[in-house]
């Protein structure tokens, strides 16, 4: 069972993802964490984030290996465990920029598919996950939420990450970055292909019924 689970910044996708394969006693694949960690090794060699023969080559050459628990994603690279380091906010302030990066999209998209047929049955969660990594998902979601909700969850995250930022500054980047990055889902949209859900006026608890009550029909 492959399901997948795409949508905009701040639709909430990981953090339903995860919960989702814990009730399910399936694997999460986390694919942010594999950006997050090109982007961590790219600041301890001191490249620059837009730096592409030196990210393409990075990308290429370490060892990333991620632990897939429903409940945990451990990260090493170069036998290194890199899990908490990848959530700093040094990290996540590059990683959008690295992840543009199309020769390390290309290698995370390989490195996605080879563990996703290691683990058999598992949620995964990205903005190209339906529509470029796992094409024949058995079940595709898309999660959207208007821009407003989003720039709110995204500040009460950030807030509570010790960040200041004003509503207005992460509307804009959200928005800015929906239009770089709705083209990977945006296939899924309209066609039929994806089951589209608008968490826009729904807490957490409610979307992750959602997609479990339709994955038991
Ligand atoms: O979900 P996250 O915050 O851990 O993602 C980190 C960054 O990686 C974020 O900028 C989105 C990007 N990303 C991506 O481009 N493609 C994916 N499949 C997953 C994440």
């Amino acid at each position: 069972m492959v399901i997948t689970i795409d949508g905009p910044a701040g639709s909430g996708k990981s953090t339903v993802a995860r919960k989702l394969a814990a009730r399910l006693g399936i694997a999460y694949l986390d694919t942010g964490a594999m950006y997050r960690a090109i982007a961590h090794q790219a600041l301890e060699r001191g490249f620059l984030p837009d730096d592409a023969d030196a990210l393409s080559g990075l990308a290429r050459s370490m060892d990333l290996e991620l632990d897939c628990g429903p409940t945990h994603t451990r990260v090493r690279v170069d036998g290194l465990d890199v899990s908490e380091a990848i959530r700093s906010m040094a990290v996540s302030r590059i990683t959008s920029r690295v992840a543009k990066n199309q020769a390390v999209r290309d290698v995370m998209v390989e490195q996605q598919r080879k563990i996703g047929k290691q683990l058999g049955s598992f949620v995964t969660e990205g903005r190209d996950q339906g529509s470029v990594v796992f094409p024949n998902a058995d079940v595709k979601f898309v999660l959207e939420a208007t821009p407003e909700k989003r720039a709110h969850r995204r500040l009460t995250q950030m807030e509570a990450d010790g960040e200041d930022v004003t509503f207005q500054e992460v509307l804009e980047n959200l928005t800015t970055r929906d239009e770089i990055d709705s083209r990977h889902w945006s296939s899924l949209l309209g066609s039929g292909a994806a089951v589209v859900i608008d968490t826009t006026d729904m807490n957490l608890r409610e979307v992750v019924d959602m997609l479990a009550d339709y994955l038991s029909q």
